[in-house]
């Protein structure tokens, strides 16, 4: 079956037979988008979308690990949502607190490696407090990691990474001439991930939005047009299969023979 001809949720059940179990990105990293505009077309308050949200993470992270991804990053807060009204914020922080306590023993429980990427320091002493103790008791797991972004911004990030690199240059740690992609990654927040293969953006925008910027250099993008709330096992797949079909080319092209590169210009 191809994706074209997969148009109704009734073909979920064998979308994940469409799945090439060779060419699984091993990390995917997802942007998910569209709560409050999810919420406000059924006349409910975001903050009802923010809740449904949580189910389909839930949800999102059983089926990636289902047909063997690695790493699965999802950008939950972002350094520019603090601008929101003072109730939505306080809103999704109190969320994350209350779904972690909840959640973090089924976490455990699944072999789940539990990470928090971002600026934590504004935080409540509370919800800093559930993260060091989810951090803590997931380390050694290695099924599968979950990292969740939240105050995180990819520029504030190459920010951070700039100043701990002129600190270690001034203190004569490092030469400026040992500054190279390896030395940057190493400093990241995402030290020690492989890049994701494939971002998701739910929602229908069509911008980054400060996630991952140095990351996603060379990741596929695919953008549904499903808000949030309605993403599921069905439209995960369909990102994977469109995944699937691309060629990654990295900059190079497949193949150049003699006939298919010839010097065009005037002689
Ligand atoms: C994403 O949904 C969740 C967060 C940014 C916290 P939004 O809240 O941005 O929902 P829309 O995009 O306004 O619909
Ligand atoms: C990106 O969504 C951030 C998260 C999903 C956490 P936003 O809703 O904040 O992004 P913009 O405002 O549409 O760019
Ligand atoms: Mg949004």
């Amino acid at each position: 079956m191809s994706l074209r001809n997969i148009s109704t949720k009734k073909d979920s059940i064998k979308i994940s037979d469409e799945i090439d179990k060779q060419r699984i990105p091993e990390h995917v990293a997802i942007i998910m988008d569209g709560n409050g505009r999810w919420a406000t077309k059924k006349g409910l308050p975001r903050s009802v979308g923010h809740h449904k949200g949580v189910s389909v993470l839930k949800e999102i992270i059983k089926v990636s690990k289902k047909i063997g991804c690695k790493v699965l990053t999802v950008y939950a807060f972002s350094t520019e949502n603090w601008t929101r009204p003072q109730k939505e914020v306080d809103f999704l922080i109190n969320l994350f607190e209350k779904v972690l306590k909840k959640e973090i023993d089924d976490i455990h429980q699944e072999s789940i490696k539990i990470k928090f990427i971002g600026e934590l320091s504004p935080f409540s002493k509370a919800l800093k407090s559930i993260i060091n103790i989810s951090e803590a008791l997931t380390k050694n797991n290695n099924n599968f990691t979950l990292n969740i972004c939240i105050n995180y911004g990819g520029r504030q990030e190459i920010v951070k990474v700039a100043k701990q690199i002129s600190q270690k240059t001034f203190s004569g740690e490092i030469k400026p001439s040992d500054v190279n992609e390896q030395l940057i990654n190493s400093e990241l927040l995402t030290q020690g991930l492989k890049d994701p293969e494939l971002v998701i953006r739910t929602g229908g925008e069509k911008r980054i939005s400060n996630f991952l910027l140095w990351q996603l250099a060379y990741s596929e993008i695919y953008i549904s047009e499903v808000f949030w709330p309605d993403f599921d096992e069905f439209e995960f797949c369909k990102a994977i299969i469109d995944y699937q079909s691309r060629n990654r080319r990295f900059g190079g092209i497949e193949s150049l023979t003699e006939e298919s590169f010839k010097d065009s210009s005037c002689s």
